[in-house]
């Protein structure tokens, strides 16, 4: 099986942040998210992994994984020229996927439960796709599928963000298939959002006669559109530290309980980490830092005086602030200057090296 994880698209509702990078280097408890896509690939034994990239710095993307070495898997870069649909990436890919079976994963889905059960079932079957559901409480911001319930193996239709669902079963965004899709493809007509949506590919295959399955994922599932999504994500990741499936330790980090602190970090005596919480390396907290619960504060970070809670620092990030900050995104290489007041701040999100003076 191949894999191909889906990095192009233009994350306007994540700008500042999407100003400097395509969103899905975003880290989530440190990790860009994509790589926790790639990860899932490579843990259900998928070596060669295609990546698409879009036109908003895909150079980056290229630094951070290279060419997949240094992640156990071989990465070929395919280049979509404009976001014109998820099943136009997909059609991309069609040389690089030749006969084999494989797996889409968008590259902005982060998902708790890991893949195996569901790549044994789809590569033991005859299926020509199968996708994963998620119940949601906001079925019309997704494909939304309507299935049989008499019938398990069933689904009716798949509606590309409903007005007035009837199902709350969400389409996630980790499809399985086969080269049959291809062809699809091909006859496929945009969208009134002017894309070759995966949904509409889905349909279609299915009113070919072709045998569709679902499954309907346990744990969590996140689709990272916004903001909020980012720092909810990072939550539910976080809260995974220390169990059986966490998937957060750096080779060099030391965990205890549920914070992870790595190499090099110092922490002065007057400072208190509340997790779950991840610290990268290099770090000097100091002068009564109160951090967490989830908080995520990448490598080479300086903290003086602030407290904060339910937020992501990404790297390189100096806060010498009397400020008390929540549910905030603050990107790399930023800095917080605040006076002698304390400042409470919430939903603050800082693009890359900016200099904030409160
Ligand atoms: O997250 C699940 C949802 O993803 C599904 O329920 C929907 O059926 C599916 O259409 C998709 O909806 P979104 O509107 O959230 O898709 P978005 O435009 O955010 O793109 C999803 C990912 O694919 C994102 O990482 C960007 C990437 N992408 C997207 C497009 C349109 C590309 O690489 N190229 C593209 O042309």
């Amino acid at each position: 099986m191949k894999g191909i994880i889906l990095h192009g698209g233009h994350g306007t509702r994540l700008r500042p942040l999407t100003h400097t990078g395509p969103k899905q280097l975003l880290p989530i408890a440190n990790k860009p998210m994509s790589q926790y896509a790639l990860e899932d690939l490579k843990n259900v034994g998928i070596n060669d992994i295609a990546i698409v990239v879009g036109d908003i710095y895909p150079e980056k993307v290229k630094e951070y994984y290279g060419n997949g070495k240094e992640f156990g898997v071989n990465i070929t870069y395919i280049y979509q020229e404009k976001p014109q649909g998820i099943s136009h990436a997909i059609r991309l890919c069609k040389e690089f996927v030749g006969d084999d079976k494989f797996i889409v994963y968008l590259g902005d889905n982060v998902l708790r439960k890991n893949l195996t059960d569901y790549t044994k079932k789809f590569s033991s079957s005859g299926l020509d796709a199968m996708i994963l559901l998620c119940e949601v409480d906001n079925p019309s911001k997704f494909g939304v599928a309507y299935i049989d319930k008499e019938d398990s193996l069933k689904i009716k239709n798949i509606i590309e963000k409903p007005k007035n669902p009837t199902s709350n079963l969400a389409v996630i965004g980790v499809y399985f298939l086969t080269p049959k899709i291809f062809d699809i493809i091909d006859n496929l007509k945009p969208s009134s959002r002017g894309e070759l949506e995966i949904t509409d590919a889905l349909q279609l295959l299915m009113d070919k006669g072709n045998k569709i399955a679902y499954d309907i994922v346990t744990g969590w599932w996140k689709d990272t559109g916004t903001p909020d999504d980012i720092i909810h994500a990072n939550r539910l990741v976080l809260d995974s530290i220390g169990t059986e499936e966490q998937f957060l330790v750096e080779k060099d980090a030391s965990i205890k309980d549920n914070i992870i602190i790595g190499n090099n970090t110092e922490i002065s005596h007057d400072s208190s980490i509340i997790g779950p919480a991840i610290i990268g390396k290099n770090c000097k907290i100091r002068n009564a830092v109160r951090l967490g619960p989830y908080v995520s504060i990448g490598d080479n970070c300086i903290l003086e005086n602030c407290n904060i809670e339910n937020s992501i620092l990404m790297k390189d990030c100096k806060v010498y602030a009397q400020v008390d900050l929540s549910s905030s995104i603050i990107a790399h290489g930023s800095q917080i200057d605040g006076g002698h007041d304390v400042i409470t701040k919430s939903h603050l999100l800082l693009g890359e090296r900016t200099h904030l003076k409160l």
